[in-house]
């Protein structure tokens, strides 16, 4: 690395405080090492940007546009992109690690000085205007979606599942994964309850993601039932208990289901269940085939003594608080101020979600953004691409510093 380049590298991290890891994109565009700071297309004369434009009309154009404006699907905009992540991923094409085979037959026989110039020619035209086309319909909170859909369940259930009536079980506490399968079992009818099978009936796939979801954010407490047996008794009695449904009746694993602060009278009544086989599970039979009532009820004093608590469950981001988090790095609006981040702001809608897919499967690689990526739902992909696609793009010049 030069010195100028050195000095206009801290002179940009300290303008724009963005934390910078270079060792990520080194990973990222499999480039050599210090190729990541490798700032010529950010410094290029405009004898370079013309030299640029004569090769990017005879061999880029055709899918990017004549201006770098794309008007193809999966194709990305790059007039007024970055112009050293511009030179970072056509190099990322040339050694193949970004593995996209038109991109890959474009640039195979280019030298790595036509490639700066390209870069830098892309980078000095006008953006793309914000798409303006309507953004679909923002997809409803789903913990509110999930309280709408719920509503007809606290009659029995109680107010944020919490039961007050003997017999229904409370549904806080528990991990989303496992009432989503419960809600499954009844309504396929695995699990044998008219009642519930009936009440699922007309509920969707969603809306059980919803519901649960719902529920597990829900503050934990006891249900407000009565308990009859002898709790000293059942803490005894529930020793073998504790490996599968925790120490204190919390559970860690999303397929076996809490069991603190639950109503008893449910308790005995599933125990019961599993004792005659009218609830079927292989591991909770054998294991209530050698309880008497007396013990069920004992048990379930226990565990109904038991703080519940909640569950590993996080309400999720909206699109402006994941942007919030993605403009770090992206710049405010995705109008990145480092060039070699690239600016999101007004990029084509179908062509970001499609990247974040890759990085999010690893077909394409870097670290950042494999690990912003993993926690995406497709909801989030299409709704952050949506909102970046419509965003006013702007273009960044980058002082350079006289070199000593
Ligand atoms: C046959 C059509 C085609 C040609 C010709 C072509 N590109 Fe591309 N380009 C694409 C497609 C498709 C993508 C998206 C690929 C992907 O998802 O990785 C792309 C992606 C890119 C990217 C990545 C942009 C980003 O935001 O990460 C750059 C840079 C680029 N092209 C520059 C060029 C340059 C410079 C040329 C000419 C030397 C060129 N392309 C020629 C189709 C083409
Ligand atoms: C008329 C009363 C009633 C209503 C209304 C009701 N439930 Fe239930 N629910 C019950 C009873 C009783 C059980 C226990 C059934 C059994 O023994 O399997 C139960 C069990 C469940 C369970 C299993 C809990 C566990 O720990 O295994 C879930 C999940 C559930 N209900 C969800 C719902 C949802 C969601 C709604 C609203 C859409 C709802 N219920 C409406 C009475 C009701
Ligand atoms: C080997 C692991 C394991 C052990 C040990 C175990 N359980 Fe379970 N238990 C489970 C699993 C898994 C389920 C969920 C089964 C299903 O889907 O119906 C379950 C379900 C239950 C339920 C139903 C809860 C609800 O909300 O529907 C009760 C009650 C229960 N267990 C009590 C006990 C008691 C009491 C003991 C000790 C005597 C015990 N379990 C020991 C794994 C275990
Ligand atoms: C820690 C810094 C960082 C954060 C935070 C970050 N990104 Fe990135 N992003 C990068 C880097 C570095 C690249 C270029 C990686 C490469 O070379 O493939 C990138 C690339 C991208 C691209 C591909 C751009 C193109 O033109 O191909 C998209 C789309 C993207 N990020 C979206 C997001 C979104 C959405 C978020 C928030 C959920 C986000 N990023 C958060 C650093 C970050």
């Amino acid at each position: 690395m030069t010195r100028s380049a050195q000095t206009l590298m801290l002179a940009l991290l300290l303008a724009t405080g963005v934390g910078y890891s270079s060792s990520g994109t080194a990973q990222s565009s499999g480039a050599k090492p210090g190729v990541e700071d490798d700032l010529r297309a950010a410094n290029a004369s405009s004898q370079d940007v013309a030299e640029g434009k004569r090769l990017a009309d005879a061999t880029c154009a055709r899918c990017h546009g004549a201006k770098g404006i794309s008007s193809s699907k999966g194709v990305p905009h790059i007039a007024g992109q970055r112009p050293a992540y511009l030179h970072l991923e056509l190099r990322a094409y040339q050694t193949g690690t970004r593995g996209n085979t038109p991109m890959e037959a474009a640039v195979k026989f280019l030298s790595d000085d036509a490639l700066v110039k390209v870069a830098a020619y892309y980078a000095s035209l006008d953006p793309a205007t914000p798409s303006n086309t309507k953004p679909a319909p923002a997809k409803p909170d789903p913990v509110q979606a999930g309280k709408a859909a719920a509503s007809g369940c606290a009659g029995c259930h109680g107010e944020g599942g919490i039961s007050k009536t003997g017999g229904v079980p409370s549904l806080i506490g528990q991990d989303p994964k496992f009432l989503i399968s419960a809600m499954q079992a009844y309504k396929s009818g695995q699990r044998k309850n008219d009642m519930m099978k009936t009440l699922l009936a007309a509920v969707t796939e969603t809306e059980m993601g919803n519901i649960a979801l719902y529920y597990a954010l829900q503050k934990p407490a006891k249900a407000a039932t009565p308990a009859a047996g002898d709790k000293a008794a059942g803490k005894a009695a529930a020793a073998d208990c504790g490996g599968c449904h925790g120490d204190l009746g919390v559970s860690g694993s999303p397929a076996t289901p809490s069991l603190a602060g639950q109503d008893a009278e449910y308790l005995v009544d599933a125990l019961k269940a599993y004792k005659s086989g009218a609830r079927s599970d292989d591991t909770m039979k054998s294991l209530a085939a050698a309880l008497d009532e007396k013990n069920m009820k004992n048990i379930a004093a226990y565990y109904n003594s038991l703080q519940p608590q909640p569950p590993k469950a996080k309400k999720p981001l909206s699109t402006a608080e994941w942007v919030q988090r993605c403009d770090r790095c992206h710049g405010v609006n995705g109008n990145s101020t480092d060039p070699r981040l690239p600016a999101l702001a007004a990029q084509r809608a179908d062509y970001m979600d499609k990247v974040l897919r890759s990085y999010q499967k690893g077909e394409r690689k870097n670290t950042s953004m494999a690990a912003m990526s993993t926690g995406l739902s497709d909801a989030e992909i299409e709704n952050l691409s949506s909102y970046y696609a419509q965003q006013k793009a702007r273009s960044v010049v980058f002082i350079t510093q006289p070199g000593k």
